[in-house]
């Protein structure tokens, strides 16, 4: 647990670039954050945070230039950037074709959520690490969301290389989702900036569960990456014409291998990325070997049979 002064901050930047976890205070909850770049980093936060799903992540910028870096901005995210950021808004919008995140920060989604924090000490730690920074609340699975440092200590203090601690929270709720990927601009989670405010720059959201038009949160099940062509799960080796997503040793060093050591940290790292590149029309499917069914291994097999079941994103 570290004060947040200007020498603290810098070291926690440190720890941020060597792909290790560092929470720090927003103004709406503490974030368990890492390197948004970083594969094993963001696998790490999942890790920590013991979900039995990769629920897509928020990834913090220090400024709106550097999130259009990593998304496309229509005239409805620049209307609401220009209101309320720094604040407690995130807003869901297109991946560029040259993000620079990790696809599993953001689940394999096309989409990404992204905010710019209001807290002191969050600017100046994404302003120093000179990175995206991809941050949950800083809270285990099914625990209340952190607004004092102490929260985060007794939650994640074991698997965190550091605390910044700037005191309480000011919001105190987490910040407002809008997805403006689609047509329909839509809120997918009520949070610190109100309905009304939104409406009051860009006009009528739709109400994400609601409206049969508007997109449900992946949160909310249902909105997930999926490949083109039919996944096969628990696969012992390839049928004609599939590709192989192998796992463990003892597997032949041309098949593409979430881990070779066995290794489920690598694994959920390495994830969408191996699936997005087998997912070729060169290929009628995608095979995968088991994974075992414990710590990430649970989250990779979760996600896996979504990507078998017919639910398109
Ligand atoms: O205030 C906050 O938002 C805090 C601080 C640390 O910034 N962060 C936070 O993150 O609450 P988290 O991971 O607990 O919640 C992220 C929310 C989830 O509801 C998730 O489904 C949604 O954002 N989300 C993230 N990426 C998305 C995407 N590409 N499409 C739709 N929803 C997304
Ligand atoms: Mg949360």
């Amino acid at each position: 647990m570290l004060e947040a002064t200007p020498e603290n901050i810098a070291l926690a930047a440190a720890f941020l670039n060597e792909g290790k976890l560092v929470a720090f205070p927003t103004e709406t909850v503490y974030g368990l954050g890492a390197d948004a770049r970083n594969d094993q980093a963001v696998a790490a936060i999942y890790d920590a945070k013991g979900r039995p799903t990769f629920n897509p992540l928020i990834i913090h910028f220090a400024n709106l230039e550097a999130a259009a870096e990593a998304v496309i901005f229509d005239d409805r995210a620049k209307k609401l950037a220009a209101a309320f950021w720094p604040g407690a808004l995130t807003l869901v919008l297109k991946r560029r074709e040259a993000c620079p995140v990790s696809l599993l920060a953001s689940a394999g989604l096309d989409t990404l959520a992204v905010r710019v924090p209001r807290h002191p000490v969050a600017h100046d730690l994404l302003e120093q690490s000179k990175i995206p920074i991809a941050a949950p609340s800083a809270n285990r699975s099914g625990r209340i969301s952190p607004t004092i440092a102490e929260h985060v200590l007794g939650d994640l203090g074991d698997v965190v290389a550091a605390i910044l601690d700037g005191g309480p929270c000011s919001v105190g709720i987490e910040s407002t989702v809008v997805d403006l990927s689609g047509d329909r601009a839509t809120l997918l989670r009520p949070g610190g900036i109100s309905t009304e405010e939104l409406e009051s720059v860009i006009g009528p959201l739709a109400i994400s569960g609601t409206d049969d038009t508007a997109p449900k949160s992946p949160g909310m099940m249902s909105r997930h990456y999926a490949p083109a062509i039919p996944i096969r799960i628990n696969a012992r080796n390839a049928n004609t014409g599939e590709a192989l997503l192998a796992f463990g040793p003892g597997v032949k060093n041309r098949y593409v291998n979430l881990s070779r050591s066995g290794d489920l940290k690598e694994a959920a790292a390495n994830l969408f990325a191996m699936l997005h590149m087998l997912d070729q029309p060169g290929f009628n499917g995608i095979a995968v070997m088991p994974v075992p069914e414990v710590g990430l291994g649970i989250a990779i097999n979760d996600r896996l049979r979504r990507a078998t079941s017919t639910e398109k994103a």
